[in-house]
């Protein structure tokens, strides 16, 4: 299993006191208290999912209730907090959550715009402003990182995660995880959603998971691995069924998987509903019957079903669940509450003298590091800023809601740069700027900016879709638009990757501006005149037509691979095999070249190194990718695997040697053979070179 190490778990000083302070707090609860403990309630103001009723004060005076999610608003935690701890029998303090998956009030890019920065130090400080902004707000747990591996575009939360790859994505999962919980303010992060819920049949949201144990073991798991190994604190279960078990009673992934393998000591908390849904999976009878199958998988914590809070006293009553196993799961939520702090100051999230202002500095350079340049012919871009008329077209160029992209938390629209006030902030006084929606903004104008793509409910959760094009009639605009011959730079604003290969053909320049949030417009015009040098990358394949689903990287041979010259090869008819654009891809403002790869196993490390070049006449970032194929093992490998990246600002002229060290546990090598390795700018471009590699 790639990446997974056994943790054994350390005694110190400290965790004997926490363990004595959580038992002897147990010891006086009563069952209907350590019930109350794992009922999760929703506040007022959450923007989605099904309605509930939000938790009332008398719930929280009785002990029904120890954990809260969407309560927004300092004075709002607060009073809640303050019922909690002078109302209650047992003065236990609430643990507050929040949806904050790509910023709070400053919204970062979507996880998936991210990664395609490549720069996991970028993930890591937009997750530390998020935890500083919900903490500020008097909360201590977020639901994220989103570490779901996304192979299939129609399904609408892979806009959620960090794509397709589960290297990329472990890296993507640990760099979250040390910025909500790495420093002051402490805040809790979530792995989720546990697990292969990305792996939803058709791309339909909710839907079934069919998945191997080594698929399962290769792809979905390590980046929750790594989340965990990073000391997340929190994962949440998936609503899929994997396998025909729904993950809310999927005993053998979360106790035994997660618990007893991987030593995991955090709250396993349920997704939304999670567990009433097992009576809608058809494995549960009654609301009784359903906590019995969760509590006893492993599931701590009961978002909003209010089942937990109702059944279990009665189970335990009964014998029908052993009452050590509702206390494991109460040790859990008063462990986490401990070691926050909350029972020493129940006050100490939340911070009344934040001051309002957003993170722009942070949010603008992670914004335009999350840029790709997918086209550029003749150089069309970068602009100058001194065009005498810039037409800018498209209804989502004014679209500052859709800048921040779905799962915008607090974040206001009114706050955020759309692109066409970016662009009028960046071009010179003698500039003007036509704004239309149709092609008669384009006649008058020497270039043209053409925003198209999805609005922001077209992707997340419940917006899966079957088509990947551009949504309506945008592809007509887009012809009319290129049809002048004018300079015209595509901004494609996408919460997956879209069908776009008329405009892959056509399109002077494209950028793939994905959500870019609070500072979208600002990091947009950064780039399109220059400012900033784009050099992110593909964390996802686009494919070419829908048809082509599931199309990634590292997908294993066959026993006939593609060939154009050959019938009955792996292939289509009517469609290249190929992707529209490769995992990895991107292109910048200058050119980078790579040279003089080397290989050397040193004991059970394969060493690898490579120098880039930048051959082009501006600054610029490469992102080094280093691949490797295990030529033969007993079962067969992937085609590539990423096995390590680096994004390195070059000046012009200037060349770096990179190293990469590969742990040869990570190759799935059984038996001497030769591992073919690469290095360069994208999965389906590089350098080769070749080692041989002993188990
Ligand atoms: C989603 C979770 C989210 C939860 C709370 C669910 O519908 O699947 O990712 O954390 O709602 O908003």
């Amino acid at each position: 299993m790639a990446c997974i190490a056994i943790v054994t778990p350390r005694l110190s000083a400290q965790d004997t006191a926490a363990t004595h302070f959580v038992n002897s707090l147990l010891g006086r609860m009563t069952l209907e208290e350590k019930a109350g403990q794992l009922n999760l309630l929703r506040g007022a103001g959450v923007p989605t999912g099904p309605a509930s009723a939000p938790g009332s004060d008398s719930s929280i005076i009785t002990g029904r209730v120890g954990l809260f999610y969407g309560v927004r608003g300092l004075s709002e935690t607060r009073r809640i907090q303050r019922i909690a701890v002078e109302r209650t029998r047992l003065r236990i303090p609430i643990l507050f959550a929040d949806d904050a998956i790509h910023g709070y009030h400053t919204i970062f890019p979507t996880p998936l715009a991210e990664a395609a920065s490549w720069d996991p130090s970028a993930a890591e400080a937009s997750a530390r402003v998020t935890a500083i902004e919900v903490a500020n707000d008097g909360i201590q747990w977020t639901y994220a990182p989103m570490v779901d591996i996304a192979r299939d575009p129609r399904w609408g939360r892979i806009v959620e995660g960090s794509g397709e790859d589960p290297y990329l994505g472990s890296v993507f999962a640990a760099a979250r995880v040390r910025g909500f919980q790495g420093a002051s303010p402490r805040v809790i992060a979530t792995a989720k959603h546990f697990v292969a819920y990305g792996a939803a049949e058709g791309g339909r949201d909710y839907n079934t998971a069919e998945v191997s144990d080594s698929t399962l073991a290769q792809i979905y798991l390590p980046p929750f691995k790594a989340a965990i190994d990073a000391g997340a604190m929190s994962v949440m279960a998936g609503f899929d069924a994997l396998n025909g078990v729904p993950m809310h009673e999927n005993r053998r992934l979360i106790t035994g998987l997660l618990r007893d393998t991987w030593h995991f000591g955090g709250i396993v908390v349920s997704d939304y509903t999670g567990i009433m849904e097992l009576l809608h999976h058809g494995v549960a009878g009654t609301r009784a019957e359903a906590a019995e199958r969760a509590i006893n998988a492993g599931v701590d914590a009961d978002m909003v079903s209010e089942i937990y809070v109702n059944e279990l006293p009665g189970l335990v009553r009964s014998g029908r669940v052993k009452l050590a196993t509702v206390d494991a799961s109460v040790r859990r939520i008063l462990r986490a509450k401990y070691e926050l702090g909350l029972f020493n100051d129940p006050y100490r999230y939340g911070d009344s003298t934040a001051p309002d202002t957003l993170f722009r500095g942070e949010a603008r350079r992670i914004a335009r590091e999350s840029i790709v340049l997918l086209e550029n012919r003749q150089h069309t871009l970068p602009f100058s800023k001194n065009i005498k008329t810039l037409a800018v077209i498209g209804a989502l160029a004014a679209d500052s809601a859709s800048a921040l992209g779905p799962w915008a938390a607090i974040g206001r629209p009114e706050q955020a740069i759309s692109v066409l006030t970016g662009i009028r902030r960046a071009v010179s006084s003698g500039t003007s700027i036509i704004y239309g929606t149709d092609a008669s903004a384009a006649q008058n104008a020497d270039a043209i900016v053409l925003v198209v793509g999805e609005n922001r409910d077209m992707s997340g959760e419940a917006s899966s879709r079957a088509l990947l094009d551009l949504p309506g009639d945008q592809e007509q605009l887009a012809e009319a638009v290129i049809a002048t011959g004018k300079p015209v730079a595509v901004v494609l604003m996408n919460g997956r990757p879209l069908s776009v290969g008329w405009l892959a053909d056509h399109a002077p320049a494209m950028i793939d501006a994905w959500f870019l949030g609070s500072e979208m417009g600002n990091a947009v015009a950064d780039v399109l005149f220059g400012d900033y040098n784009p050099g992110g990358k593909l964390p996802v394949t686009f494919p070419r037509t829908v048809g082509q689903v599931p199309l990634y990287y590292d997908h294993l041979p066959t026993g006939r691979p593609p060939d154009p010259n050959e019938h009955y090869t792996s292939k289509y008819i009517d469609e290249p095999w190929t992707p529209l654009y490769p995992f990895g891809y991107g292109l910048s403002y200058t050119t980078f070249a790579y040279d003089s790869l080397t290989t050397k196993v040193v004991g059970d490390t394969l060493h690898v190194s490579a120098v880039v070049r930048n051959t082009g006449d501006r600054a610029g970032d490469a992102v080094a990718q280093c691949y490797t194929h295990t030529l033969v093992a007993h079962v067969s490998r992937p085609v590539r695997v990423l096995q390590g990246f680096r994004r390195v600002a070059l000046a012009s002229g200037e060349r770096r040697t990179l190293t990469f060290a590969i742990p040869v546990g990570r190759l799935g090598v059984d038996e001497p053979t030769t591992v073919d390795v690469y290095v360069g700018p994208s999965s389906a471009e590089g350098l080769l070179g070749h080692a041989t590699v002993r188990p």
